[in-house]
């Protein structure tokens, strides 16, 4: 049994800031908005307050979490940098890229932020809140994104409360996350980069950097052990790269396709950028219209396998992909 907790909700101003560090310095968990999703937050030092995080999310064990710092000197703390992770650090941080880097000898971070594996996952979040929260704290938070383990991830303090409250010590308002898919993750194996989950920094943009592809990550063996199939999943069942919906379906848009069916567009102008902010929130409202109305399944239009599309088709196929 989790207690039930009386969540606190914080603002940005420095009373707020201070009281958020203060809740993680004691081990408590306390979400708040990024870039790309809302972190369920927790000192990553702290074994304590690290399984806190596994319990209040549902989440397994052998899942490990990004530790999320205020800059890329406090991130070379925590890791072994090499040339290629420290030129994407200077490109994309902040920003929307994680990158899992072997773990520097005698690092504070718990194991269980990396469930034991010799590497650790860090980013370096843009949103100000964020960023603030991390420089008034001092040290390194641990935090996924800041839902049940399985569902939709939250992109609004409401989501946050509707999956956690009771279950977390406090949660920031930050409105609308403005990016609305998770970081990228870039591993370093022996042939180089590796995607280990597309988001945010489109695979294009660590190309230029690069001067060649980051490898996807083999179908075999998970390599990020939290990428199972089914994920991101609502009630309703879906149906993607469909032309319209059936009588049947609710329908998700992109693009100018109306449609007589409940119905949310993730961009009526076809803009990819535009559909990503609006995915996680359009997929939880027309999930409730469809229950409303007695449909038990979505129709997705295509959305186009480029920039951050592959990251909206990666969510839209795990949320479509059978339960366990
Ligand atoms: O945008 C994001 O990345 C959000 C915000 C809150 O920063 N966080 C997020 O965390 O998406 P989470 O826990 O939902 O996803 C973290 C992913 C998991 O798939 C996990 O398996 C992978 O990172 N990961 C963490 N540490 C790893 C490691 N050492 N090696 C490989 N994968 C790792
Ligand atoms: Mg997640």
């Amino acid at each position: 049994m989790v207690e039930t907790l009386n969540t606190v909700i914080l603002s940005d101003s420095p009373r707020g800031l201070r009281a958020g560090a203060g809740l993680l310095r004691r081990g408590e968990l306390v979400a708040f908005p990024t870039e790309t999703v809302y972190g369920l937050g927790a000192d990553a030092g702290d074994d304590r307050a690290v399984a806190k995080i596994y319990a209040a999310k549902g989440r397994p064990r052998f899942n490990p979490l990004i530790a999320h710092v205020a800059d890329a000197e406090a991130a070379e703390r925590l890791a072994v940098f090499d040339e290629e992770a420290r030129r994407l650090a200077a490109a994309f941080w902040p920003g929307p890229l994680t990158l899992v880097l072997p773990v520097r000898e005698g690092a504070r971070l718990s194991s269980l932020v990396t469930a034991g594996l010799p590497t650790v996952a860090l980013r370096v979040p843009a949103h100000p809140l964020a960023h603030a929260l991390l420089a008034e704290f001092g040290g390194a938070v641990a935090a996924p994104s800041a839902n049940p383990s399985g569902r939709v991830s939250p992109t609004t303090r409401e989501h946050v409360m509707e999956g956690l409250g009771g279950r977390i010590a406090a949660v920031f308002e930050g409105g609308a996350c403005p990016v609305g898919v998770e970081s990228t993750i870039l591993g370093f194996g022996e042939g180089g980069p590796r995607l280990l989950r597309p988001g945010g920094v489109p695979a294009e943009a660590i190309a230029e950097i690069l001067g060649r592809m980051p490898v996807p990550a083999g179908a075999g063996a998970i390599e990020a052990p939290g990428q199972l199939a089914s994920h991101y999943a609502p009630a309703a069942t879906l149906r993607l790269d469909a032309a319209g919906p059936t009588r049947e379906e609710a329908w998700l848009g992109f693009g100018p396709v109306e449609s007589l069916q409940p119905s949310l567009n993730l961009s009526p102008a076809g803009d990819l950028a535009e559909a990503a902010a609006n995915l996680f929130a359009h997929l939880r409202a027309l999930d409730a219209m469809a229950a409303a109305a007695g449909l038990s399944r979505i129709a997705v239009a295509p959305i186009p396998e480029q920039g951050i599309g592959v990251a909206i088709n990666d969510r839209l196929r795990r949320a479509a992909a059978p339960r366990e």
